[in-house]
């Protein structure tokens, strides 16, 4: 019998619940799946909490990594003890699940397991911000709101590597040195004079603001970008912000908005993936940690996602895990 973590009712981390449920064959174009490793998205504590109104009962999670165990009838290019990962589809938390093959990526031998679980959400999502929504050049100077964050580590790390220069912002004091260590320069959200600090690196503001924050950063994030700039609104960990339209029509500001999905799906991920790889084996983001919790630690992933209190990327770990 495979676990998994399923929730009952939306609600505070202790809704989530370890069961014991069969994961069934693998039908036509499915594969089942052992999972060694499960990746932990902020998108998986507001589906708990209820805020895209998921039916329930439901099994949460969206990432994971492991091997195929079965392939259903009519797949193609998968075989038994192949290891792949994937990095959006509903239903990760488990140790075994039946999974459509074409959510998934074949992961190369040099890539760990615990790194696809990891850095494949995340990593994907960091990648629209600077390929797709804003496709930046060298040069540019960009703003990250949530630099400390999954999605703002990787985001400044591989923007810094392209050749802009990273001013990464953080919302809790103690992490600037962990955010310095991804950017040119690392700032306190809530500091009386980081407008003027900004304004050091760039006196116009700034050409692109990357936004994982939202409510609590909007005014900054405005304030911060030059006219005729660009704020890559991708996430809202502290709330969707107000304000943003306003500016856009009156300093001529672009507001860009996107999901991972739109552009990383089955048709564009083999690519995306594979420069997704390329980054973490040429060492963008070696001083990144994996923060691993047992697969019945579960609540105390969420507790820390929300409290914002990770110590690197959070990944589950099943016992199947060597
Ligand atoms: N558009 C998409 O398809 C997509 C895909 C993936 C993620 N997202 C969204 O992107 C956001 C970030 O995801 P993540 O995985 O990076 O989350 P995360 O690891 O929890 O990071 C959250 C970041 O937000 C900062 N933050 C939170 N509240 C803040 C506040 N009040 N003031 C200043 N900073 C604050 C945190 O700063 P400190 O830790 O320094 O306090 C941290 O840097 C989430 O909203 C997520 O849902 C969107």
């Amino acid at each position: 019998m495979a676990r998994v973590i399923r929730i009952h009712d939306y609600g505070n981390p202790s809704v989530l619940q370890v069961e014991t449920s069969d994961a069934g064959e693998p039908g036509p174009g499915q594969i089942l799946l052992r999972q060694d490793a499960v990746g932990v998205n902020a998108v998986d504590t507001m589906m708990r909490r209820g805020e895209f109104g998921n039916p329930l009962p439901a099994v949460l999670g969206v990432e994971g990594a492991g091997v195929v165990e079965a392939v259903g009838p009519g797949v193609e290019g998968y075989s038994a003890g192949d290891r792949v990962g994937y990095f959006f589809s509903v239903g990760a938390y488990a140790t075994e699940r039946v999974i459509s093959a074409e959510s998934l990526i074949p992961l190369p031998a040099d890539i760990e397991t615990d790194q696809a679980a990891a850095f494949l959400a995340k990593g994907l999502t960091a990648w629209m911000g600077i390929r797709a929504l804003h496709r930046l050049q060298p040069g540019e100077v960009i703003l990250v709101q949530g630099a400390s964050g999954g999605v703002g580590s990787i985001l400044s790390r591989w923007a810094r590597e392209l050749g802009a220069t990273v001013i990464g912002v953080t919302g809790s004091k103690e992490k600037l040195t962990q955010v310095q260590a991804g950017a040119h320069h690392a700032l306190h959200a809530a500091h009386p004079e980081v407008l003027e600090a900004v304004r050091g690196v760039a006196a116009d503001g700034v050409d692109v603001v990357y936004d994982l924050v939202g409510q609590a950063t909007a005014e900054l994030s405005g304030r911060a970008v030059r006219d005729g700039g660009e704020i890559v609104a991708i996430g809202a960990a502290s709330g969707p912000p107000r304000d943003y339209g306003r500016l856009s029509s009156r300093r001529g500001i672009r507001l860009v908005r996107g999901s991972t999905p739109q552009y990383v799906n089955p048709s564009t991920d083999q690519h995306i993936t594979a420069e997704l790889f390329a980054a973490v084996r040429k060492g963008v983001f070696r001083d990144l940690k994996i923060a691993h919790y047992e697969f019945e630690e579960v609540r105390r992933a969420h507790e820390d996602l929300e409290r914002r209190k990770l110590s690197g990327l959070p990944v589950l770990r099943t016992s199947s895990q060597s």
